[in-house]
């Protein structure tokens, strides 16, 4: 297959992990005897340094012109501690997500066996834990109107949904559920505002077009609870844009890292792919930032065109490297690898796993892992 990918790695340790994921995708290029292609462009604080825009129109253009976007990771505290800032890198990543009708963002998680002992919750509560969010990301808050008085002392963000935008996202969460465990959990808070209630309305009228899928219920902050305390019990949670965005960071603890999230983002056009994480500038230069969730991301792009068998070498490599803990530091305090060397482990072991040299003493001491 011949898939022409635009590459937007960002800022902070974006470039780092995106650089792994071409590595891996060329990987499995070479293996299934694939051609992908890369075109480069700017996007975030680094667009900002360069042409003052986060999202430039040659931006926008090569990512309308490619078949998958690979999106590494924006933000700079230079912004983030100035709240007067007119321009800021996310709204590169907003532009594009709603310039490209990305609708639907999806963030799945699973754990890792060999991960789970290190975990900060407990191994038999978060054992076996498999699901999927579904979140909203073109509209709701993040989008409504957004006011500041003139004086600066009273300030507002607008919530709004429309039937349209919640049925098209609930549409794509269903038929996810049917091909899982059947089980999907709007996440709202219908308690207290109208858009929820909008919500709980139309998915309870589209579940009618799903008898068997079993539809609940929570509210956010229960949710916020009940992933925690039993994380099992999800399969699909649907869920507004910014309930999902807050949700999907704090089950990220689940898994271990926020460094092994990816997610893919679907809807009118062109889908991007990326890690959930945000762009770790303390780690920047430094090597030492996980690659797996972009690796990931790298993985459900693959996904997208149906090239299962490939995305499935990704993720053995993946289970692999945490395995043998060829890992970066979040999950591996004691012996750590750099993310470089995380990204050639994974990507010899998918060219060659029969042959790739891994002696589990080099790894215990750090040492590298293949000669
Ligand atoms: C995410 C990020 C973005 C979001 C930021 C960078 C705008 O946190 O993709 O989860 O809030 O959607
Ligand atoms: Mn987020």
């Amino acid at each position: 297959m011949n898939l022409k990918i635009a590459l937007l790695s960002g800022d902070g340790i974006g470039p780092e992990v995106t650089q792994q994921a071409v590595k891996i995708l060329n990987a499995v290029a070479e293996k299934y005897k694939h051609t992908f292609t890369y075109e480069k462009a700017s996007v975030g604080a680094i667009a900002i340094d360069e042409t003052g825009n986060p999202l430039p129109d040659e931006t926008l253009q090569i990512c309308a012109n490619a078949d998958a976007i690979l999106f590494g990771a924006i933000g700079d505290p230079k912004y983030d501690n100035n709240p007067t800032a007119k321009v800021r890198p996310e709204q590169g990543l907003l532009k594009l997500r709603k310039s490209l009708g990305l609708f639907a963002n999806i963030r799945p998680l699973t754990t890792y066996e060999s991960l789970i002992h290190q975990s900060n919750l407990k191994e038999h509560v978060i054992k076996g834990t498999d699901f999927v969010i579904y979140r909203e990301l073109t509209s709701g808050i993040y989008f409504g109107e957004k006011k500041l008085s003139a004086n600066g002392n009273e300030a507002s963000d607008t919530c709004k949904y429309t039937a349209e935008e919640i049925d098209r996202i609930s549409h794509l969460a269903f038929k996810a559920a049917l091909v899982r465990r059947k089980k999907l959990t709007l996440v709202d808070k219908a308690n207290v505002l109208e858009t929820s209630r909008l919500w709980r309305k139309r998915v309870t009228e589209i579940a009618k077009k799903y008898p068997t899928v079993k539809l609940e219920f929570l509210f956010v902050d229960n949710a916020a609870m009940q992933l925690i305390l039993n994380p099992t019990q999800f399969d699909v949670i649907l869920t507004e844009n910014m309930f999902g965005d807050i949700l999907s960071d704090e089950a990220s603890v689940i898994s271990g890292s926020i460094g092994l999230l990816a997610s893919a983002s679907i809807g009118e056009h062109t889908a991007l792919f990326e890690p959930i994480h945000g762009s770790y500038p303390q780690a920047k230069g430094k090597n030492i930032a996980n690659p797996l969730a972009a690796v990931l991301s790298a993985a459900m792009l693959l996904e997208h065109f149906d090239l299962y068998d490939e995305a499935e070498d990704i993720k053995i490599a993946i289970e692999k490297s945490i395995e043998l803990n060829i890992s970066t530091p979040d999950i591996n305090t004691i012996n750590h690898f750099s993310t470089t060397n995380v990204g050639n482990f994974l990507s010899d072991f998918i060219l060659d796993e029969e042959n790739t040299f891994y002696n589990k003493n080099n790894i215990d001491l750090g040492q590298s892992t293949i000669i």
